[in-house]
Parts: C-alpha cells; sequence; structure tokens
C-alpha cells in the first residue's frame, strides 16, 4: 500500500504497560504513517474515537483494511465441542463482528466509493485440525463480507477477503500444530511453499487498487495454490 502511494493510518490494540504502542510504532515507522491510533474493537467508545480523528484529519477514507482476530489459547487445539460460552463470543465479537462494526464506521467516510479488504483462512470452509472456534469466525467473516458487498455496492464500495497460506505470527502461533501446517502446505501446494507477508499485501493492494474495479464480495486465495488441492 506504501509503495503504491497510499497514505497510511495504523491502529494498534493497546494495553496497560504502552508495549503494543511502542512495538507496533517501531514497525511501521518507516511505512510513515499520518495517523496512528489505539484501537480496541471490543471498546465501542475507542472505536468511535478512533473514526472521529480520522474524520477531523482525513475527512475522507477510501480504504480499510481489516487484519485482526483472536481467539482465547485453549480455544485453539483439543476438541472443538468444549468450546466455553464465553470463548465462543470473544472469537466471533473480536474476528467476525468487528468487520461489520468498522465498516459501518468507515461507510460515511467513504464518499467516494472504496474498498475494504479482510483477512481470513481455509479454516472457514475446511475442518483444519485445532483451528476449532476461529473456523467458525473465519466462516461468518467471509459471509459478512458478502452481506457487506451487497450493502456497500451501491455506494460503490467494495468489500473482499483474502485466504491467506499459514505464516509464523504472534496470532497463528496460538494455534495449535501451525508449524506442521506450514510444513504440509510446503509439501502439497502447488507452489510447494508458503506464502509471505509482503505477497498478502500486495493482493491487497490489488483489491484496493482499480486493477480489481470488477470484483466485490469474494475470497481471493493467496496461499500458494492449496486451497485446490483434494489429496
Ligand atoms: N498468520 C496466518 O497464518 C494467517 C493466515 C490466514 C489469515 N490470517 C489472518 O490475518 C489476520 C492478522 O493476523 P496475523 O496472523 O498477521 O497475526 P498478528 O498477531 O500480527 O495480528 C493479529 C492482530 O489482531 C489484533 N487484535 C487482537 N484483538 C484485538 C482487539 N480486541 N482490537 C483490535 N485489534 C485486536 C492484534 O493486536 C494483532 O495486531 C487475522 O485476521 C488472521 O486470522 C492469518
Amino acid at each position: 500500500m506504501h509503495k503504491a502511494g497510499a497514505n497510511l493510518g495504523i491502529t494498534y490494540l493497546p494495553d496497560e504497560k504502552g508495549k503494543m504502542e511502542k512495538k507496533v510504532g517501531e514497525l511501521v515507522e518507516p511505512l510513515n504513517p499520518s495517523l496512528f491510533l489505539p484501537c480496541n474493537v471490543q471498546d465501542d467508545e475507542q472505536v468511535q474515537s478512533t473514526f472521529g480523528v480520522i474524520g477531523d484529519k482525513w475527512g475522507r477514507v477510501d480504504i480499510l483494511i481489516h487484519c485482526l482476530a483472536f481467539a482465547q489459547k485453549q480455544d485453539l487445539s483439543g476438541n472443538f465441542s468444549q468450546t466455553s460460552r464465553a470463548g465462543f463470543q470473544t472469537a466471533l465479537e473480536v474476528s467476525t463482528y468487528s468487520l461489520a462494526q468498522l465498516a459501518g464506521a468507515a461507510k460515511p467516510l467513504m464518499t467516494e466509493g472504496g474498498s475494504i479488504v479482510t483477512l481470513s483462512y481455509l479454516g472457514s470452509i475446511r475442518a483444519i485440525p485445532n483451528y476449532n472456534v476461529m473456523g467458525v469466525a473465519k466462516a461468518g467473516l467471509e459471509a459478512s463480507v458478502r452481506y457487506l458487498a451487497v450493502e456497500m455496492g451501491t455506494q460503490n464500495i467494495r468489500v473482499n477477503a483474502i485466504s491467506a497460506g499459514p505464516i509464523r505470527t504472534l496470532a497463528s502461533s496460538a494455534v495449535g500444530g501451525i508449524l506442521d501446517m506450514i510444513h504440509h502446505v510446503e509439501e502439497v501446494a502447488p507452489l510447494h511453499r508458503t506464502v509471505t507477508q509482503l505477497e498478502v499485501g500486495n493482493a491487497a493492494a490489488f483489491l484496493c487498487s482499480d486493477l480489481s474495479s470488477g470484483i466485490t464480495g469474494q475470497v481471493l486465495y493467496v496461499d500458494a495454490g492449496y486451497e485446490i488441492m483434494g489429496m
């Protein structure tokens, strides 16, 4: 996005000691974001104030990247039937509801059309060992993409998901056996490797550019081809 000339605003999940602010701040410094704001999607007031600042400073938004998810570690291994009510609610609130929540907050600012992209995973349509409640959350996320695409199409706002292959990150380390998943993809996927963060970012830049102006409501697989395999 930065390479393509986007003026970036970055949000982070605040914590009491300010660790995330520091870490994310250092990480995104080379991208020179013109906004850097706290935004916990479980806090309605904070979401409102984040979009208030965006509205005041920019007046208009063209792109929203929804790149966040959370489930309790104990719900990302073992038996799915043991998922607690609270664990289920948290996973779907943070990972699924937040897309509609943030899209709704961005919509009034997308006065000249726009593009919304979220990040999903194959566990939405296939049973992936240990992915459990997050698979249900991603199924809901991909359904949300379709409903939002219909709602927002009248305003020329496109809504799509990227279903990325497994990459080692803070969030994915919580999924039991993530390294085995990566090794399996390296063996089986048509490209015999998994994907990089840059490849996912490049696909997002495409979905947010005019090159993809006819595409909405879709799930684009950026997974070295793994999704097509039957065996
Ligand atoms: N890593 C993978 O293998 C993989 C594959 C497919 C899809 N994804 C998806 O990509 C997205 C980004 O994940 P990642 O793997 O890059 O890991 P990550 O740990 O870098 O990102 C997860 C982000 O979610 C944020 N977050 C958690 N709770 C939040 C809350 N309440 N409010 C606001 N933000 C919150 C965290 O701060 C973190 O920045 C997620 O939706 C994930 O499911 C990841």
